[in-house]
């Protein structure tokens, strides 16, 4: 057993592992052979509830379950339960019909694990910053909770990220990346590039972030990263370039609308080390990414969703493990 982290109870982030690289290693392994603990799994059953949309996340969470002999159950509970009751003392007269505490620990009831997706509202930086939502599904379930991306992290993408970088990278020395700020029509969650620095400043690799004045993320996530407000200064050397963008962080929520020099193409790349092109998707083409690049010979975009897979699967293994 090459993880062994017997004190894995929940993964909501990095700081949920003793070392990214053991895991690193781990999910390669399970990779190269899928089904080896496919009896780890048995008579255990994997809850994902989804408060948002997913297709990666909702469909490589559930193979790799699938992958360790688990049973899955998933609730798109926006649509097809009841609606959830937050405030703790609520008196529910109003459109609210059933309480987190109930709700949470009847799921914890019918399953070992859940999996929980809980975007921002993007409107209250200090609630969405507090997790209140993944905080009292953790509180009330009574069993390890998994984030399929939270208010502020998504682990399991940066963990398929950093197995992606491993298998890519060509120099024996650290692989220079760089995440860039890019623009899109949409506030989006602050998450993926929260979280993504977060691993990266815990992995062998350089790490610059590169964003407009003014764009920062949460320095709480960001702190030891190099940032840089030149695009093509930062882009110079890169190995690899992960594409995202957020909305402001300090004008929480609001959409940069002069970002269009943001936009990467295929000539801002020249001074890079023939750099890889990552992206979580979704991605709207040609506003965040270029199909030129998305397309391109140096995309890793699909590569990092197959890495979803093994991504959940060393997570669940871990868990598995320590639940048994
Ligand atoms: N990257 C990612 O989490 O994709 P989904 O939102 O489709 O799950």
């Amino acid at each position: 057993m090459l993880g062994g982290y017997k004190k894995m109870k929940q993964f909501i982030s990095v700081n949920d592992l003793p070392s990214v690289e053991k895991i690193i290693k781990e999910a390669i392994t399970i990779k190269n052979d899928p089904y080896s603990y496919a009896h780890l799994g048995k008579n255990k059953t994997l809850g994902l509830i989804f408060m948002n949309p997913s297709l990666r996340t909702r469909m490589s969470t559930q193979k790799a379950a699938v992958n360790l002999g688990m049973q899955v159950m998933v609730l798109n509970i926006d649509k097809e339960a009841w609606a959830l009751e937050f405030n703790d003392g609520a008196i529910m007269n109003g459109t609210n019909v059933e309480h987190i505490k109930d709700a949470a620990a009847v799921m914890g009831m019918y399953c070992d694990i859940i999996g929980l997706r809980s975007f921002p509202g993007l409107i209250n930086k200090d609630l969405d910053y507090s997790e209140y939502i993944l905080n009292k599904f953790i509180s009330y379930t009574m069993v390890p909770v998994i984030s399929l991306e939270s208010a502020t992290l998504h682990p399991l993408q940066s963990l398929a990220d950093l197995i992606t970088i491993e298998e890519h990278k060509s120099t024996l020395l650290k692989p220079k990346v760089v995440l860039t700020w890019a623009p899109h029509i949409k506030a989006l969650p602050q998450a993926v590039a929260n979280s993504f620095s977060e691993w990266m400043l815990k992995a062998n690799v350089e790490f610059i972030i590169t964003h407009p004045e003014g764009m920062n993320l949460n320095p709480k996530y960001t702190e030891g990263a190099k940032i840089i407000y030149q695009q093509e200064e930062a882009l110079q050397d890169a190995d690899f370039i992960y594409i995202k963008n957020w909305s402001s962080f300090n004008n929480y929520g609001q959409v940069y609308d002069q970002g269009e020099q943001w936009l990467l193409n295929k000539d801002k790349l020249r001074q890079t080390r023939n750099a890889k092109i990552m992206h979580c998707l979704p991605v709207r083409r040609n506003v965040e990414v270029p199909d030129e690049l998305l397309d391109g010979p140096n995309s890793l975009i699909l590569e990092q969703a197959n890495n979803r897979i093994y991504a959940a699967q060393v997570v669940l293994k871990n868990i598995l493990e320590n639940i048994s």
